[in-house]
């Protein structure tokens, strides 16, 4: 039976998808969270996984806190960054699935990311983010694979659409900024997408989202619509609404090259939505 370590897969919202992926396909889904391994000491990391001896290890962990990070970018490096490289270190021969993020991009774009495509972080969470791609990469690991994905939605843990689908039901109005576009992305549909990168032996970066793009507003909007809650949702621009971390305003992610390696086709984004809302149901 395959095994793979998926740090993350505790409490993660992409973590635990990646579990329940795997298991579905007959893997040993071995979670990792805070009080399994100390993941600051990179014997035990070793020592992990010559126990578990996993084919894959996923790297699920991060700091997602984007507006938190301006105020500890020292924790978010240690988190995005110093992690991965022990990490890195640790694995020996076992293929590492790492994640990435659209904040790597500074979303000046006029057409969607592709993975080749310059990288210029506008704030704290993109950067460390980005230093933890070139820390895995400055290793040279034989197996390496980079998945830069964005604005995830899942089941397991508070996501951007359980929010809205929770102050919709509470508040007369909601008002979302209209002017930041992106991909949305279903965590399960992530993680498959994963999974067959690892099946293909696929190496290197690639952009893992559901297809089509959308403002916050518009996911917002969707979102309600689909929960069938009737609350208006109202456009406002990110000046309206001010926030610490500087965001791309364009950061819609290209996944040809998944397509490529997998033979994989994302579905859109607003027909995993209704998969998800009518699981919370
Ligand atoms: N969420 C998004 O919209 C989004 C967008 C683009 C890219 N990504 C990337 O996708 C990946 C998965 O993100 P996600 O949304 O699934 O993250 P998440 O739900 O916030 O989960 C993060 C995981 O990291 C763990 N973690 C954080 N700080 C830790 C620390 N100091 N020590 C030990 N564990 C720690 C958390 O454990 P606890 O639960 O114990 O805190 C949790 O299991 C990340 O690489 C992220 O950068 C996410």
């Amino acid at each position: 039976m395959n095994t793979a370590l998926v740090f993350g897969g505790r409490t993660g919202l992409l973590g635990q998808a990646l579990c329940a992926a795997l298991t579905q396909a007959g893997w040993r889904a071995v979670p990792i969270g805070r009080t399994d391994v100390d993941l600051w000491d990179v014997d035990a990391l070793r020592a992990l996984v010559t126990q578990v001896r996993p084919q894959v290890v996923f790297n699920a962990i991060a700091y997602t806190a984007v507006d938190r990070a301006e105020d500890e970018p020292q924790e978010a490096w240690r988190v995005n960054a110093l992690f991965p490289r022990l990490l890195g270190q640790a694995v020996g021969t076992a293929h590492l699935v790492h994640y990435s993020t659209d904040y790597v991009f500074d979303g000046r774009a006029t057409r969607p990311y592709l993975p080749t495509d310059p990288v210029n972080p506008q704030c704290v969470y993109g950067r460390t983010k980005l230093e933890g791609e070139t820390e895995l990469t400055r290793l040279g690991l034989a197996r390496l694979t980079i998945v830069r994905t964005a604005w995830l939605f899942g089941p397991g843990r508070m996501n951007f659409v359980a929010r809205i689908l929770e102050l919709a039901r509470s508040r007369p109005e909601l008002t979302i900024v209209h002017d930041q576009v992106g991909s949305p992305t279903f965590t399960p549909d992530l993680a498959a997408a994963s999974l067959a990168l690892v099946q293909a032996g696929a190496t290197g970066i690639f952009h893992a989202v559901n297809a089509g793009q959308a403002s916050w507003c518009e996911l917002a909007a969707e979102a309600v619509h689909v929960a069938g809650i009737a609350c208006p949702v109202r456009p406002i621009t990110s000046a309206e609404y001010p926030q610490k971390a500087a965001r791309p305003a364009y950061s819609v992610l290209d996944t040809t090259s998944l397509t490529a390696a997998t033979g994989m086709t994302p579905r859109s984004w607003a027909l995993a939505l209704r998969e998800y809302i009518r699981a919370l149901r």
